[in-house]
């Protein structure tokens, strides 16, 4: 860890390519923070869409932070690259790198961005690379810098992010960490003036080499994904031998060596970012020579979550052919309205294809569901209850805690419920006289 040495002590210009859930929530924190921010991006709805005032995906308070950055000046979004890239101090790279079908990323959309600094730089720029990309990337960015514009000098630093959806805001404005990993020592300290606010309000500050900075972030990841699926494979045991899941997560928890969060059972992580860097981080260590076979595991064990619920679902209603099943929830986590990857989506699809009629319902992510999935979605959740055979709880949003479980027992035309989070009250569930079936426990 390194001691941050704070001299400067004025706003830079900074640039942003890719204005998506990564480079947003950065650029708004960043003009929140005093610098010039401009941001583009290929996409020029979203552009447009921004400019509005409106943001193209749901994320809790981002919109107020972009806002108060548009409208007094910090933050500007175009898309003009020119005005992104010419006189900045520091610009971030923060495109996707969407994996390709062998798992590895694609990194197309990230060279592009390069050639775009390399075109419009007017002096020394620090180019940092906030994407999430197999070790060894920043070199690639590094050789196309000088490559397309030799007359310049260039610093590349990776600084991977770790911020999460629903609460990229928070991370983004108070992270757990700072991290960067840099060649030279006058790039720690541009990286420390970028950062002077949140340093100062007592964020580590983590400085090391690239290729560490690199593979902390998909280690991280990894990490994070093992911890869930250690989880499920427990749910598994525990089903088997009349154990309770959440019993002895909680006590595993009391550990301070292990520590409770990630371990909760159930359907499995989803999400953009997960299966991809799981997928990308077995591909690095490939090429490095090491066979990461527990990532493939990690990978095995998450799919069979959906599997163990399809088959909790048959158990309680027998055939799926011709039952009306309601299922609440369907982002990949609670608090976004983002279903890539989402474990319920993918349940829902098993359950369909099985015959099953499933009425979907999601406070966030409705409008995202109808456009890219052929699913019957309402906006009212006691809709979808109606006459149901089984309602699945399929994704662990709070508000679902509070509904009238009461009402809802009399309108379904059998009371199962099968909660694929172990969110609800077993105990007030039975004496609401429901068959209740959560994961992980008899
Ligand atoms: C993740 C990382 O947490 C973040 O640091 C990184 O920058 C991006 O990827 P995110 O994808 O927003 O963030 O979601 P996260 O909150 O980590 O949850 C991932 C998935 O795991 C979700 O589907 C969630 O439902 C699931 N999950 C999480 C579990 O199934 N059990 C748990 O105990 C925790």
């Amino acid at each position: 860890m390194d001691t941050p040495n704070l001299t400067r002590n004025r706003p830079m210009k900074i640039g942003v390519i890719g204005l998506g859930h990564v480079g947003l929530p950065t650029s708004a924190a960043l003009a929140h923070w005093g610098h010039k921010v401009v941001g583009t991006d290929t996409d020029l709805e979203k552009i447009t869409t921004l400019n509005e005032g409106r943001l193209p995906f749901f994320e809790p308070q981002l919109a107020e932070l972009v806002h108060r950055g548009l409208t007094e000046g910090n933050l500007t979004i175009t898309e003009d690259v020119n005005e992104v890239v010419a006189g900045a101090d520091v610009v971030f790279l923060c495109v996707g790198t969407p994996p390709k079908d062998d798992g590895d990323a694609d990194l197309r959309a990230l060279e592009q961005s390069t050639r775009t600094v390399a075109a419009h730089a007017t002096g020394h720029v620090v180019v940092v690379c906030k994407s999430t990309v197999p070790a060894g990337t920043c070199d690639n960015i590094a050789r196309t810098l000088s490559r397309f514009n030799g007359g310049l000098t260039f610093d590349v630093v990776s600084n991977p992010e770790f911020m999460r959806e629903g609460s990229a805001v928070e991370d983004s404005l108070k992270p757990s960490r700072i991290v960067v990993g840099v060649a030279t020592e006058s790039a720690a300290s541009a990286m420390r003036d970028v950062y002077r606010k949140a340093i100062e309000a007592g964020t580590p500050f983590m400085q090391t080499d690239i290729r560490s900075a690199e593979l902390a972030k998909h280690a991280s990841n990894a990490f994070l994904a093992t911890k869930i699926s250690y989880a499920n494979a427990l749910a598994r045991i525990c089903e088997a031998i009349g154990a309770d899941v959440t019993a002895v997560v909680d006590i595993m928890g009391g550990d301070p060596r292990i520590g409770r969060s990630f371990l909760d059972a159930g359907l499995g992580y989803g999400g953009f970012c997960f299966p991809k860097d799981l997928a990308c981080f077995e591909q690095v260590a490939a090429k490095a020579g090491y066979d990461f076979g527990l990532l493939r595991e990690v990978a095995a064990i998450n799919a069979e979550a959906i599997d163990t619920v399809v088959e909790h679902v048959k158990e309680a209603v027998w055939n799926l052919d011709g039952k009306r099943i309601a299922l609440l929830g369907l982002s990949f986590k609670p608090g976004t309205s983002d279903i890539r990857s989402s474990p319920s989506i993918a349940l829902a699809n098993r359950l369909l294809e099985q015959g099953a009629d499933i009425i979907g319902y999601d406070p966030a992510a409705a409008t995202n569901v109808r456009t890219n999935t052929r699913l019957t979605v309402v906006d009212d959740a006691y809709e979808a209850l109606k006459d149901a055979h089984c309602v699945i709880i399929g994704t662990d949003w709070p508000q679902f805690i509070d509904f009238d479980w009461n009402v809802i027992h009399d309108r379904m035309a059998h009371p199962v419920v099968v909660d694929a989070r172990n969110l609800l009250d077993a105990s007030m569930m039975v004496a609401a006289g429901f068959t209740y079936i959560p994961v992980g426990k008899r």
